[in-house]
C-alpha cells in the first residue's frame, strides 16, 4: 500500500487511527473460529442482546425512509436493512409453523413470518377466528423494535382450503381440463379476496408442477403433463392473485413452487418415509429440465411472482434445497427473480444430516427464507453462528433480508398490517360459489358415451345413486381440504352430488340412494325389484396428499366394484362418475357403462355436476393428462407415445366427448 509523502500531520493522525481500527477489524475477522457446535439454549427467554441494547440506544426518530410510503419499496428497504442488527435480519429469514411459536419470541426473536400448515386452523375453525388468530400474531410483531410486519402464509391451493366455510375450487388438474386461463385467473382473483379477509397475504400457489408420472400423489396439484398448458394457467392464477395492486386490501403474492422439476422424479428413487417418487430424483439433462419444468417460472416471473418455494426433490443427485446454480445463478440471476426464495417445510433438514452445514449450504445456495417449520431457536443460533464464523457471508444474508423486507413494502404490509374486516362477509359468498361451480362444469370430462344415455332427463321416473363419493363433501375435496390430507365426510359446508341430482330432478321423480349399490329392497307396486331407467355411481379414490399418495395400483377398489356390479343389475342406463386426483386404471368398467365422467376433485360445489349430467350445460371438457390402459404403460414416454393399437393410452391428451357424441370399446 503506498501513501503519498505529502500527507499533512492531522490527516497523518487520522491515517494512523484509522490504520489501527483497521488492524483491529482485519484481526476481527481472520481469527480462524474453532468449529463452534451450534449451542442450542434451553429457552428463548432473554432476548438476544443486541436487540435490547439497538432498542435502548435508540433515540426517538423522526419518521424514518423506511415508513415514507411515497418512497419506492426498494429504497424503503435499504433504509430499513441499514438499521438491523444481524438477529433482525435472522428473524426476517425464519418461518415459523403457528402450532410451535411462542408468541413472545415473535417479538423478542423479530421472527418475520408465520404459516399455517395444511391443517393449520385456529381452535374455531371459521373465518372469524383465523382472522383473530393471524391478528393475533401480527399484534407481537409490531412491538418488535423495527415494527417489521409478520407475513403469514397459507396453503389456499383450492380456493383457501384449509377454512371451513370458504369456497373449495375444483383442484388444478380439473382446471387444467377446462383450458379456460380467463376462469383460472377469476379463480385466483376470489382466492386472493378470501384469504386477505383472514389477514393472510402470502398464498402458497400456484402449484407449476409438470407431473410426468402420474402414479405421484401430487398429480392433481398440476394443472397438466403438458408444459405449455402449465405456463398458461399458472400465469393467470398468479395474475388474479396478485391483482394489479399489490397493496390493495384484496391482493396478496402467490408463491411458484416447487422449484425446479418436483414433477419429473424418478419412481422408486424418494428417500423420504415410505414414499416412492415424492421427493425424489429428478434424472433428466439441463436441457429436458429447461424445456418441461423451467416455462412455467418464466412465465410466472414475468407476471410478477414475488416468492419461490423450493422443492423437496433433487435434480441428479442434489437436493435443490443445496441448488446454487439452479437457485442463484439461474432463477435470481439468469431469469431475474427480484423476490424471495423460501424453502419448503424443513428441507433444509434434508441437505445435510448436520444441520449447521445444512443450513449453510442452503442458505449459501441462494435461500432466503428457512420454513424451519419447528426448531427456529436452533436455526436461528445456527445461522447466527454461520455468519459469525465466516461460512455464510453478511451480504448473502443481507440480500435475503433486503428481497423479503422489499416484497413486505410492496405488499403495502407496513401501512396495512391487518385485513380489512369488511371482506369476511364475502368469504364462502354464493358468487364465489358459482364461480367454482362454472369451473367444476366446464372441468368434467366424458370419456365414454352410448350417444343416448346423457343429458338425463330431469323428469326421469326412477334414479338409483350409488358410490360413498356420492354423498361425501370430503371425497370430492381431495386432499388440502381442511386437513393436510383431506378428510372423507361432511367436513365443509358445500353441495354433494347427491344434493345436486335432489335439487335438479323433478318432484315425481323416485330417488333411491345406497352407498353400496343395494337396492334389494326396492320394489315395484307388484313387489318385483324395481329396476332404475337411470343408475348413477359415483367411484374413485379417497383423499390424500404428498408422498401419501404415491401409488403403483391406480385401481378400483373391490366394494366400488361391486357395487358398480350392483346397480348395474338393477339400472337400464348406467352412468359411471369417477372423483379421483389422477387418471386411473378404468378400462375393464367401460363395457358396463353406458357413460363414465371424469369428475377429478370438484370440491365443495357438486352441483356443478348435475348441471351438466342433466343437460343445463354441455360436456366441454379435455383430459389435460393421458389416460393410460393399464399400469403397465407408466410411466409415459411422451417423446414415443403410440397413437393406436393396445400399446396406446387409453384416452390421450386432450381427449372428451359431447353427449352428441359417441365412443366404441376399446379393443383391448
Ligand atoms: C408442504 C408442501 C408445500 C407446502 C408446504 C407448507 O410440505 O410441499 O407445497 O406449501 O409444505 O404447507
Amino acid at each position: 500500500m503506498i501513501f503519498s509523502q505529502h500527507r499533512n500531520k492531522s490527516q497523518l493522525i487520522t491515517f494512523t487511527a484509522l490504520l489501527f481500527i483497521l488492524f483491529i477489524l482485519l484481526a476481527g475477522c481472520q481469527e480462524q473460529p474453532e468449529e463452534t457446535a451450534v449451542s442450542i439454549p434451553t429457552s428463548s427467554a432473554n432476548p438476544p442482546t443486541d436487540i435490547a441494547e439497538a432498542a435502548n440506544s435508540e433515540a426517538a426518530e423522526e419518521t424514518r425512509p423506511y415508513l415514507n410510503p411515497t418512497l419506492a419499496p426498494a429504497e424503503r428497504a435499504a433504509d430499513l436493512l441499514n438499521q438491523m442488527t444481524l438477529a433482525e435480519k435472522i428473524g426476517q429469514m425464519t418461518l415459523v409453523e403457528k402450532n410451535s411459536i411462542i408468541e413472545e419470541n415473535i417479538t423478542e426473536l423479530a421472527i418475520g413470518a408465520l404459516l399455517s400448515g395444511g391443517g393449520g386452523y385456529p381452535a374455531d375453525n371459521n373465518p372469524a377466528a383465523w382472522l383473530e388468530m393471524v391478528n393475533g400474531y401480527q399484534a407481537y410483531a409490531l412491538e418488535t423494535r423495527l415494527a417489521i410486519p409478520l407475513l403469514y402464509g397459507v396453503d389456499a391451493v383450492h380456493g383457501h382450503s384449509n377454512v371451513e366455510g370458504a369456497v373449495l375450487f375444483p383442484h388444478n388438474i380439473a382446471l387444467g381440463a377446462t383450458r379456460n386461463a380467463n376462469l383460472v385467473q377469476e379463480i385466483g382473483r376470489v382466492t386472493a379476496l378470501e384469504t386477505a379477509a383472514t389477514g393472510i397475504f402470502w398464498n402458497y400457489a400456484p402449484t407449476i408442477t409438470v407431473p410426468q408420472d402420474i402414479r405421484w400423489g401430487r398429480t392433481y396439484e398440476g394443472y397438466s403433463e403438458n408444459t405449455e398448458l402449465v405456463t398458461e394457467l399458472g400465469q393467470a392464477y398468479l395474475i388474479g392473485l396478485q391483482g394489479d395492486d399489490l397493496t390493495a386490501v384484496d391482493s396478496i403474492i402467490g408463491t411458484a413452487k416447487h422449484f425446479l422439476g418436483d414433477g419429473g422424479t424418478t419412481w422408486g428413487t424418494s428417500t423420504t418415509d415410505d414414499y416412492q417418487i415424492d421427493q425424489g430424483d429428478t434424472q433428466v439433462n439441463e436441457a429436458t429440465l429447461r424445456a418441461v419444468h423451467l416455462p412455467p417460472y418464466i412465465a410466472a416471473i414475468d407476471a410478477g411472482a414475488r416468492s419461490v418455494m423450493i422443492s423437496f426433490s433433487s435434480w441428479n443427485g442434489t437436493k435443490m434445497h443445496e441448488q446454487q446454480y439452479l437457485i442463484t445463478d439461474v432463477l435470481k440471476g439468469e431469469l431475474g427473480f427480484t423476490g424471495f426464495v423460501v424453502s419448503d417445510w424443513a428441507g433444509i433438514d434434508q441437505v445435510d444430516s448436520n444441520y449447521y452445514e445444512a443450513v449453510v449450504a442452503a442458505i449459501n445456495a441462494g435461500i432466503d427464507m428457512n420454513m424451519v417449520p419447528g426448531k427456529y431457536t436452533i436455526f436461528i443460533d445456527a445461522l447466527t453462528a454461520a455468519v459469525e464464523n465466516g461460512d455464510v457471508p453478511q451480504a448473502r444474508i443481507d440480500d435475503a433480508v433486503r428481497r423479503i423486507l422489499t416484497v413486505k413494502f410492496e405488499l403495502g404490509l407496513f401501512e396495512r398490517p391487518f385485513a380489512d374486516e369488511s371482506l369476511l362477509q364475502t368469504v364462502g359468498s354464493d358468487a364465489h360459489r358459482e364461480l367454482a361451480r362454472q369451473a367444476v362444469r366446464e372441468s368434467l370430462v366424458l370419456l365414454h358415451h352410448d350417444g343416448a344415455t346423457l343429458p338425463i332427463d330431469r323428469g326421469t321416473a326412477v334414479i338409483f345413486v350409488a358410490g360413498e363419493g356420492a354423498d361425501d363433501i370430503g371425497i370430492q375435496s381431495g386432499g388440502w381440504s381442511i386437513e393436510w390430507q383431506g378428510r372423507e365426510g361432511n367436513i365443509t359446508p358445500g353441495t354433494t352430488i347427491l344434493e345436486g341430482i335432489e335439487n335438479t330432478i323433478s318432484a315425481n321423480t323416485q330417488l333411491n340412494y345406497n352407498r353400496f349399490g343395494n337396492f334389494e329392497r326396492i320394489t315395484d307396486d307388484s313387489g318385483n325389484p324395481l329396476m332404475a331407467d337411470v343408475g348413477i355411481v359415483v367411484v374413485g379414490e379417497r383423499p390424500y396428499a404428498e408422498g401419501q399418495g404415491d401409488s403403483n395400483n391406480l385401481t378400483l377398489t373391490e366394494p366400488e366394484l361391486n357395487a358398480i356390479e350392483r346397480i348395474r343389475a338393477r339400472s337400464q342406463k348406467l352412468v359411471v362418475i369417477v372423483l379421483s386426483g389422477r387418471p386411473i386404471i378404468i378400462t375393464e368398467l367401460l363395457p358396463t357403462a353406458d357413460a363414465l365422467v371424469a369428475a377429478w376433485l370438484p370440491g365443495t360445489e357438486g352441483s356443478g355436476i348435475t348441471d351438466v349430467l342433466f343437460g343445463d350445460y354441455e360436456f366441454t371438457g379435455k383430459l389435460s393428462y393421458t389416460w393410460p390402459r393399464s399400469m403397465d404403460q407408466l410411466p409415459f414416454d411422451f417423446a414415443n407415445l403410440p397413437t393406436e393399437g393396445c400399446a396406446a393410452p387409453l384416452f390421450p391428451f386432450g381427449y372428451g366427448l359431447t353427449t352428441s357424441e359417441s365412443s366404441s370399446l376399446p379393443d383391448c
